[in-house]
């Protein structure tokens, strides 16, 4: 088949790619002549395992351009471009820009897939400007594994009005062998905010039985993370404590849930808890090495990871640098080191053991694989241990705390 994408972010380059491995011819199109240039010479705005590979190896299917009049032959034409969070809610202004454009050059029975995140109610606009039959098709890969997420995902949702045209969807992602869920069109949109919110409210349930647990001697969030994931009700995954959820979706997408429901009407309760003790984090972790250190003020704090998690140079909502930002406010001096992630709000230093030598206190912001079995380098500093990858039986009991382990042991 020939098929569009619009919009050439993690999601479009990732699902083009993958469609053109599976012999589909696919023509990718971005407003950013840098980007598209890029590449047009091999070279992959983004980093993700796996898809530099991909994109080589079918550069003969997969073509890249500025000009959306190469969509005029294509049998589908998915919608990946950006919707951010501005001012709470969900921006999807992009979403319908792409539909007007490629509006004229699309063939009568083109379908329009819609993978871009939006609120019930956004695709059913896109069909009023494309006047062609509009599917929902969420996407729910995860950065650093989205090729794989793509090839193998859990479930496909498809909502469609049409069951012809949702029949070609579900037949395209085939080669998956995946659970198929054929839903209306408003299904398939609130089954992305809904699945993305539990998610995140599995994490700040869990930050919160942390808290409780540093309070109280002899207990430590990780025990009672297993013990209840062992019942399969429950499950074990998404019951990390630590320092808070960020990228580019969890944050952005409880906001603009808990919002699209208030202008419904409703309230949220649990996505709005969820998304204010994920705000309190940063604070707290301040407030942990004030306790360890006094005033930090002129005090040199180090923050260890400021990717929003690991094997990613992604910083978008990092809390990282969220507590930098708080830290850098009251006055400390902050210095972080990451593998990968960079940013200009504080100086970055070269490596974890400078980063560590020049410092009153440390902070483990994201949990790196290099950051595990460095206990021996963190004696006679103030440590907080914010994603669990250190030993507590070799941390001085002074000095460490740990996100949900006691205070007092
Ligand atoms: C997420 C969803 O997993 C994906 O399905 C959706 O399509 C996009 O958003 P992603 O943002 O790539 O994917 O990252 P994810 O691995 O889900 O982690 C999100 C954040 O939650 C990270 O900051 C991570 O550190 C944090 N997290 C995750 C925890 O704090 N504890 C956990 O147990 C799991």
């Amino acid at each position: 088949m020939r098929i569009g994408v619009v919009g050439l972010g993690v999601v479009g380059l990732v699902t083009g790619a993958v469609l053109a491995d599976q012999g589909h011819e696919v023509v990718g199109v971005d407003i950013d002549q840098n980007k598209v240039k890029g590449l047009q010479c091999n070279r992959s705005p983004i980093y993700e395992p796996g898809l530099d590979e991909l994109l080589l190896k079918n550069k003969n299917r997969f073509l890249f351009t500025t000009d959306y009049s190469a969509l005029k032959d294509v049998d589908i034409v998915f919608i990946t471009v950006a919707t951010p969070t501005v001012e709470g809610k969900n921006y999807i202004g992009y979403v319908l820009d792409a539909a007007k454009t490629m509006k004229p050059y699309l063939k009568r029975d083109a379908i329009v897939v819609v993978k871009s995140t939006v609120v019930p109610g956004t695709s059913r606009k896109v069909k009023q400007i494309v006047e062609r039959e509009v599917v929902a098709n969420p996407e729910f890969l995860k950065e650093g594994s989205a090729v794989i997420d793509t090839i193998k995902p859990d479930r496909i949702v498809i909502g469609s009005d049409s069951k012809a045209a949702g029949d070609v969807i579900e037949n395209l992602w085939s080669f998956t062998k995946t659970v198929v869920l054929r839903t209306s069109i408003e299904e398939a949109e609130m089954i992305k905010y809904a699945a993305n919110s539990f998610l995140a409210t599995k994490i700040s349930f869990i930050n919160e039985i942390a808290n409780l647990c540093e309070v109280i001697p002899n207990c430590d969030v990780n025990t009672i993370a297993k013990a209840i994931g062992l019942d399969k009700r429950i499950a074990p995954y998404f019951l990390n404590a630590g320092l808070g959820y960020g990228g580019s979706c969890f944050p952005k997408d409880t906001l603009a849930f808990a919002s699209f429901a208030r202008e419904l009407g409703e309230e949220l309760k649990i996505v709005e808890a969820a998304i204010k003790v994920n705000e309190e984090r940063p604070r707290r972790a301040v407030k942990i090495m004030e306790e360890l250190l006094g005033e930090l003020k002129g005090k040199t704090i180090c923050i260890l990871g400021i990717a929003f998690k690991p094997n990613t140079d992604d910083t978008r909502e990092s809390v990282a640098l969220k507590i930098a930002k708080l830290l850098v406010d009251i006055g400390a001096n902050v210095i972080a080191y990451d593998p990968k992630a960079k940013t200009s709000l504080v100086e970055m230093v070269s490596s974890k053991e400078e980063c560590v030598k020049r410092s009153d206190g440390v902070i483990i912001a994201t949990e790196w694989d290099e950051f595990r079995g460095i206990e021996h380098m963190l004696k006679d500093k103030a440590v907080l241990d914010g994603r669990r990858v250190l030993d507590p039986n070799k941390m001085s009991r002074s000095k460490y705390r740990a996100i949900g382990l006691s205070k007092v042991r």
